[in-house]
This record gives C-alpha cells, structure tokens and sequence, in this order.
C-alpha cells in the first residue's frame, strides 16, 4: 500500500520510470505521448541533454545557498535573461519554485507596493470567474474556479469575480468580438467603482485561460481596454501565465499578442520544463523602485527562492528555445495541430468548440452542438475521456465544470515544442478515438 497522499486516495497512479523526448514509459512498459506535458510543463519533452547537463554542471559547482547569505551567478544570469526578453517596463524577477507561489508574491508586492507609496487603503483584489491561479490560500482566493474554492471559502480573502472572456459562451450573436470585449472592460470598471477605485489594488487575468476553461484566448482588444481601465483607477494589472506564457502560445510571453504590457507577471510551469520546481515574478520597474525607496526590502521570501539548480535549468531551457527556434516552430507548428484538429474533430457532433494559440488547445464538449448543451456533469465525461486516452497511450489534460464550474467539459492539449508532425498527427488520432469512445459509452449507458 502506497504511503503517499495522491491525487485521489482510491487509487495509485502508474509508476513512470522513464521518460525520452514526447513520451513516458510506466513500470509496465507502457509509453505514453505526452500530449498535455504533464501540466502544460514540458515544453522541451523529457530527457532533454542540455538541461540535464546544466542541472549536473550547477550541482557539481553548487547546489544551494540561502538567499539570505549569497546569491550565486547562475540565478543573476537567468534574471538577466528573463528581463532582456520580457515586455516593457518589466525591469526585475523574484525567483520562486512554482506556479502559486509566484501568485503568492505578485499579490503580496503589489499590495505592499501601495503601502510604499502612502496608500494602505488599497486592500481589494479582482479576478474572474472560471480561472485558475494556484491552490495556495492567496492564490485561490483570487481564481474563480468554483469547486476548488467551495469548501475552502471560509478561509479566503474576499476577492471580486467578474466575467471571463469565453467568446464560445459569453459574446451575443448580435456582439462583435470588439463589442464583447468592451463590454466586459465596462464590466471590470462597474465592479471597481462598486469597490471604490481608490480601493482596488489589482486586477489579476490569465491572459489564455489554461485549465479552467481550456485554452481560451481573449478577444482582440479585450486587454487593451483592461489596462486602459486599470490605469485610469491607478490600479496594477497582474497577469498570470504560469501555463501559458514561456513559448507555449508562439510568443516568449502570451501578453506580447495583445499589445500591452502589464505591471506583474507570473510564470512557472514552461520556464523550468518540468526539470526543476522553478517560478518565478516579473516585476516592473516602478513597483521595484518604489519599494527600494521606501522600506527597501520586499517583506517575503521562502528556503527555496533563487535555486541554484532551478536557476540553472530555467536558463538552459531558455537557451535551447532561442538555439533551436522554437517559438518560431511553435506558431508554424501550431497552425498545423490546429488544423488537423479541426479537420478531425471539427465536424464531431459533440465537439462544439476548438480554440487556442500555438501549441496550446482545447476542444470544448457539448450533448448537443446546436444548443451548446453541454453533458450532464454526473456523467463525468471528462474523466471517460481522460481513461479512454490514457488506455491508447496519451497523456491529455481534461477538466470539468468548463462553464461555471459544474457543467461542461473539454480536453487540454500542450504537446512538447519539439513534437514533430508525425507525433502530433498521432496525438490528433488517440484522441479522435478517445473522444469517439468516451462518449459513445454515454450514448450506450443513455
Ligand atoms: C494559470 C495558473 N496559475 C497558477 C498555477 C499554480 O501553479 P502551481 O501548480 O505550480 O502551484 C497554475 C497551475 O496549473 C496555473 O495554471
């Protein structure tokens, strides 16, 4: 009997005792394409030589010094390299080891950013509905996804959730995608002038939603008008791409594509592939600025931040995306998986809706195309669709609750960038069949 807590009690996972490239092997000897890199991690496949070479040389130098005593050359070149390539203004990075507490932190900056610069009175956050942005107490205060909040709500701060943009569900047919992205920025704005603007410390956003409403892009202009609202209430825009930014939308960060830059930005998951825990913060110039001026010290810190070692894999992850050209052969690539999902899949009579960007997709599920009805969740479509893909070899990443965190079902895709189109024509195949298996059987049990 397994001595650890997984992911459900009821039963162990297989065990993976390899992993090469896009696949994973089981003690059994099964492989597996990594079709969703874990978690939108693996954004360079397993196994990768040159990672793991940068992990051994730092190890061999050294494997750790507490941030309170040193920092070491590997974490100010990785610093270096993040800010060189990060939008505008960014100016400085606070090294964490995953995704929440990089959330953690951008929350606790930019309140304490306000504090520095004489206004304490800020003290509420906005998020939105059907989001995600880490299991920590902080961060799940702000994320809107329903059923991982529900029975920790006592615990939580109160957090404002207004509306995503979920174009497939939210824009009226009579709305362009302009018009619905303006509406919903109108939405922000009511909902900070309720708070009162000289309230509000931030507006947090995935800029793609990742694995609450499955790889859902905003509409053009959307987070235009949202900084133009969080400017005008001098508000910060946090935006939160620990899944995905790093390359996995085709550009370095998901942000860049909508032409703004926000004042806080988290990343984790593709920043270390999956090599090492690492995450991390990317901060303005202005908040760091501000807090060096005042108080001089940003009041956080944990054992781990700045890892040597998670340090070092992050910036040879980023070394082999610019040798090799993988954000370029991401968006080739992208377009690529995309239409060969839509070729296989867009006519399916329960799939109502694919979108994403790059090399990160969702296929929304529905009973019936027509109405969007979606499946009724005791049916647990999903987690069919997950057994039926894993039974083929394929790792997917499905989730419930797509619509307001009980209805509704999709499957995530975030094949490794170094895929080629043979492993992503399979990946299409598995999973055309796991979803025609998966529902078929509810259509036996109907
Ligand atoms: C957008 C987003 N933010 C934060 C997190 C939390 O990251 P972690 O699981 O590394 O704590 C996740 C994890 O899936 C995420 O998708």
């Amino acid at each position: 009997m397994t001595k650890i807590i997984h992911r459900t009690l009821r039963a162990t996972p297989a065990y993976a005792v390899s992993g090469r490239g896009v696949t994973i092997t089981d003690r059994e000897g099964k492989t597996y394409i990594d079709a969703s890199g874990g978690a939108a991690v693996s954004c360079l496949g397993h196994g990768h030589p040159d990672i793991l070479a940068a992990m051994h040389a730092q190890i061999d130098r050294i494997a750790y010094a507490h941030t309170s005593f040193f920092t070491t050359d590997v974490a100010e070149e990785l610093a270096e390299d993040l800010i060189a390539h990060a939008p505008p203004g960014m100016g400085h990075v606070y090294m964490v080891s995953g995704g929440s507490e990089a959330v953690e932190a951008s929350l606790k900056m930019a309140r304490q950013y306000f504090v520095e610069i004489g206004q304490p009175q800020r003290e509420h956050f906005i998020g939105r509905k059907q989001s995600y942005h880490g299991n920590t107490l902080g961060a799940l205060a702000v994320g809107g996804n329903a059923w991982r909040r529900q029975q920790f709500a006592p615990l939580l701060i109160h957090v404002t959730h207004v509306s995503p943009c979920y174009e497939y569900r939210g824009r009226e047919p009579n709305e362009t995608p302009e018009q619905y992205g303006e509406r919903l920025a109108s939405e922000l704005e009511q909902a900070i002038q309720q708070v009162g603007g000289d309230r509000v410390i931030a507006f947090i956003a995935e800029t793609v939603v990742g694995a609450t409403l499955g790889a859902v892009p905003a509409v053009p202009g959307y987070f235009k008008r949202v900084r133009e609202v969080c400017d005008r209430h001098g508000i910060l825009l946090i935006v939160d791409e620990v899944m995905c930014g790093m390359g996995r939308t085709g550009t370095l960060h998901a942000v860049e594509q909508e032409g703004i830059a926000p004042d806080l930005m988290t990343i984790a998951k593709g920043l270390g592939g999956g090599y090492q825990p690492v995450g991390a913060v990317l901060a303005s110039t202005k908040i760091v600025d501000a807090i060096k001026r005042g108080s001089g010290m940003f009041q956080h810190g944990h054992t781990y931040i700045g890892h040597p070692v998670g340090a070092a894999a992050a910036l040879a992850v980023q070394k082999v995306i610019r040798r090799e050209g993988l954000l370029d052969k991401v968006r080739q690539d992208g377009r690529y998986f995309s239409d060969r999902l839509r070729e296989t899949l867009g006519g399916h009579a329960n799939v109502g809706d694919i979108r994403g960007r790059g090399l990160f997709w969702g296929v929304e599920l529905v009973e019936d195309r027509a109405s969007r009805r979606a499946f009724d969740p005791a049916l647990r479509l999903h987690a069919k669709i997950k057994a039926e893909a894993m039974q083929r070899g394929l790792m997917t990443y499905p989730m419930g609750g797509t619509i307001d965190g009980k209805h509704g079902d999709h499957v995530m895709l975030a094949p490794p960038f170094i895929a080629t189109r043979a492993e992503l024509d399979e990946i299409v195949r598995r999973l055309a069949a796991a979803i025609d298996s998966g529902t078929a059987s509810l259509k036996r049990a109907a």
